[in-house]
């Protein structure tokens, strides 16, 4: 069984859910492996909409199962809130969802923590979700985080969260003047939550391991992307997951031995969320119409997100940190009535060209991008069922796309729609997912 990790390789928002929307079908099994309610995807199944910050939008497909890992850090209250609303529509949990024991969670003091950090961090802050996924990770690598097995343990919970408070009052008191935390008001409610969702936590890495040994078809459904990967991204504006390839082994106890593809996701120009350096950014108008063509504005915050031009240094980079064959490229058609369209080939610094991602903070800061332009293609590109049904001037942005990047597109997205995709001829997908292109006709 092929067990894909999707990626996304630029800051987010590549469009991943679409992409995990189309492939879920051709599985048994989607996992989510890494970061937690920071994320967010709205999916519309005929006139429903239904938005999902931590369970897999595989949910709503009947036939498969889904697993929040390891790997994953949960808000016992926003994933109750999503399985509710799931619930009230029909949607099947029951033997559907999986939540590892060993996920961290996220207490209410987290949000509390991210924020004040925020708010002190002034000109430097990262511009967070502001949903205590941060903290919660650094409670996990400091040997001091609560997990989902934790919580179905009363007294076990009770001391760790007795010893948590009194530090965190300590921290939100003393360097951030913020409100504190009495246990009681935590302690309780979360003993609610441990009893809604105790049928769901198991040791999912355990059933992976039956699943994929019974010949289960498994999906890794990355969250945000590379380049806000707690090690390989722009640091420190960054998530504080593993976003990256190496992450779906970590985030699910899955060995890398048993995965056997990775498919990147990138859109046809970059948007950023939050702070941190963006070499390509378009300032002025232009970003604003982008923008607006794209609907470019966060699930989770609603923010308007930053837009700039196609970085192919990034994608190269992208390419080798998470080994991806093929990318699939979306929201093309947001290009369309560009007279001129560029592409970042490398970026100039001090006099020298970088054609590397730099991993210092200051030069990627400083770093003006070097602009290859090619005029546009001024047409419709929505609906296109095959690459030739493109106009030649997208065809040839195409190619020079892969040739930069040195991978195969596999798929071309032109629409918000299912039906808005062009499966490419030389897609290493169909190896993979025999039935995926005739499932999009
Ligand atoms: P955090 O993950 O809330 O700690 O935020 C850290 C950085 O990651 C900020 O720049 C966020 O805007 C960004 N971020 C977190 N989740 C997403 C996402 O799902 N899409 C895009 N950016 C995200």
């Amino acid at each position: 069984m092929p067990n894909i990790v999707v990626v996304g390789t630029q800051w987010g928002d590549e469009g991943k859910g679409k992409v995990v929307d189309i492939l879920t079908p051709q599985v048994d099994v989607v996992v989510r492996f890494q970061g937690g309610n920071n994320a967010g995807h709205t999916v519309v199944v005929g006139r429903e909409k239904y938005v999902l910050h931590s369970i897999p939008s595989g949910i709503l497909h009947p036939n498969v199962r889904c697993v929040i890992g390891c790997g994953v850090v949960l808000d016992p209250a926003s994933v109750i809130e999503e399985m509710e609303g799931l619930v009230r529509r029909g949607v099947t949990l029951d033997g559907n969802l999986f939540i590892s024991k060993n996920a961290h969670v996220i207490l209410p003091y987290h949000p509390a923590l991210d924020r004040a950090s925020e708010a002190k961090l002034g000109a430097r802050r990262i511009g967070t979700t502001g949903k205590g996924v941060g903290p919660a990770y650094v409670d996990k690598a400091a040997r001091v985080g609560i997990r989902m097995a934790d919580l179905l343990d009363e007294k076990l919970f009770r001391d760790k969260l007795e010893w948590n408070i009194a530090q965190k009052n300590r921290l939100l008191r003393e360097i951030y003047d913020a409100p504190t935390f009495a246990v009681e008001d935590i302690l309780n409610p979360y003993l609610r939550y441990a009893g809604w969702l105790a049928p769901y936590i198991t040791d999912t890495s355990l059933l992976l391991s039956k699943w994929i040994d019974a010949g289960y078809d498994v999906l890794f459904e990355g969250a945000q992307a590379t380049m806000l990967d707690v090690d390989h991204g722009t640091y420190p504006y960054i998530t504080s997951s593993s976003t990256t390839a190496g992450g779906a082994a970590t985030g699910s106890g899955v060995p890398p031995t048993k995965i056997n593809g990775i498919l990147g996701v990138a859109k046809a120009y970059t948007t950023r969320v939050g702070g941190g350096p963006f070499p390509t950014e378009m300032k002025g108008p232009l970003g604003e119409t982008i923008r607006q063509r794209g609907n470019e504005y966060g699930a989770t915050t609603g923010r308007p997100r930053r837009c700039g031009w196609f970085d192919a240094l990034v994608l190269r980079y992208a390419v080798r940190i998470n080994g991806i064959e093929t990318v699939a490229l979306t929201k093309l058609d947001v290009l369309d009535q560009c007279d001129t369209v560029k592409i970042c080939t490398g970026y100039r610094y001090k006099g020298d060209v970088l054609t590397e991602m730099p991993a210092e903070e200051t030069v990627l800061q400083q770093a003006e991008p070097v602009y290859e332009e090619i005029s546009g293609w001024m047409s419709s590109t929505t609906g296109a069922k095959i690459e030739a049904d493109l106009p030649a001037k997208a065809r040839q942005y195409l190619a020079r796309l892969e040739e930069l990047i040195g991978v195969p597109f596999c798929m071309v997205s032109t629409g918000p729609q299912r039906a808005e995709t062009i499966v490419t001829e030389s897609s290493p997908l169909t190896r993979w997912y025999p039935a995926v292109r005739s499932s999009l006709l």
